[in-house]
C-alpha cells in the first residue's frame, strides 16, 4: 500500500467502486441514481495515480449496498471497474461487472421522433444488441445507438 493510496480513507461499511476510468465517477453517480441528496457519506476521489491504469477514478458510498441489478448499469460508462463490498473494513466482495440485456427508463432515446419523446407516457427500453463495443437497441423507435449517444 503506497501513500498515495491512503489519500482516500478506508470505509467501515458500504460498497467502493474501484478502477473507474480517470474523470468519469461523476457519470457513474448519475447512471447509479445517487445524487449525495440522500444524506449518505460519500467520497468521490477524481484522476488519482493507479498502478494498473495509470489514473482512476474512486467512489465510496458508506453503509450502503447496492444490487448487482444496479451496479451492472456502469458497465456501459466503465467496463473494468470493480464493484468491493465492504463490512467491518475487509473486502468481502468483489464483484465483476456484466452488461445488462435491457436497461429500462435509465436514458432518453436521442430520437426526436421517438414516441417515448410525445407527450405518451412511455418509459424508454433499450436492448443491448452487441458487446464490444456495446451497442443498445430502442425498443420503440428500433434505431440503434452506441453507449455514448445515450448516457
Ligand atoms: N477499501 C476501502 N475500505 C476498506 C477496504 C478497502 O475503501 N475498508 C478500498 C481500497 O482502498 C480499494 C478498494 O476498496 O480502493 C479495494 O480494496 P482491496 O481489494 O484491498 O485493494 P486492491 O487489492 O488494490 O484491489 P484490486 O485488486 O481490485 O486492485
Ligand atoms: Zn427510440
Amino acid at each position: 500500500m503506497t501513500e498515495k493510496e491512503l489519500l482516500v480513507q478506508k470505509i467501515r461499511n458500504g460498497t467502493v467502486i474501484d478502477h473507474i476510468v480517470a474523470g468519469k465517477a461523476l457519470q457513474v453517480l448519475s447512471i447509479l441514481g445517487v445524487s449525495g441528496s440522500e444524506g449518505k457519506t460519500i467520497t468521490v476521489a477524481m484522476n488519482v495515480p493507479s498502478r494498473k491504469y495509470g489514473r482512476k477514478d474512486i467512489i465510496k458510498i458508506e453503509n450502503t449496498y447496492l444490487s448487482s441489478e444496479i451496479t451492472n448499469k456502469i458497465s456501459l460508462i466503465t467496463p473494468h471497474a470493480t464493484v468491493n463490498i465492504i463490512k467491518e473494513y475487509e473486502v468481502i466482495e468483489k464483484r465483476p461487472l456484466e452488461l445488462p440485456e435491457e436497461f429500462i427508463g435509465l436514458f432518453k432515446c436521442p430520437n426526436p421522433n421517438c414516441i417515448t419523446n410525445s407527450d405518451e407516457p412511455i418509459e424508454t427500453k433499450f436492448y443491448l444488441t452487441s458487446k464490444d463495443p456495446p451497442l443498445l437497441r430502442c425498443r420503440y423507435c428500433g434505431r440503434i445507438y452506441s453507449s455514448s449517444e445515450v448516457i
